[in-house]
């Protein structure tokens, strides 16, 4: 799977998310996060994103290698909800983001 990392912590461009043929691209706080189950490894968010913010998961530098599990431990505590847009934002972040002082700009 792709992985959304630090980079996208409090700045949110949200390119990735026009680019996702399986809308699997979901909105929290802070931070954009990739489904793991949904993600269909295809690519297309990887390049589009301005700040650079998106892995293949064994590309991830080792600074952000726990952003994979972040997004496993997300999703399973939310669920799969099949689809980004029909699901909205989420109204909280991974506990490990949250924690994180402010990012960005
Ligand atoms: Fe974040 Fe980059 Fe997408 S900043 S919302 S991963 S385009
Ligand atoms: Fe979507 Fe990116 Fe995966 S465009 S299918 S989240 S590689």
């Amino acid at each position: 799977t792709y992985v959304i990392a630090q980079p996208c912590v409090d700045v949110k461009d949200k390119a990735c998310v026009d680019e996702c043929p399986v809308d699997c691209i979901y909105e929290g706080p802070r931070n954009l996060y990739i489904n793991p189950s949904e993600c269909v490894d295809c690519g297309a968010c990887e390049p589009v994103c301005p700040v650079e913010a998106i892995f293949y998961e064994d590309d991830l530098p080792d600074d952000w290698a726990w952003y994979k599990d972040a997004s496993v431990e997300f999703f399973n505590e939310v669920g799969d909800a099949g689809g980004a847009q029909a699901q909205g934002p989420y109204d909280h972040d991974h506990p490990k983001v949250a924690a994180l002082p402010p990012q960005g700009k």
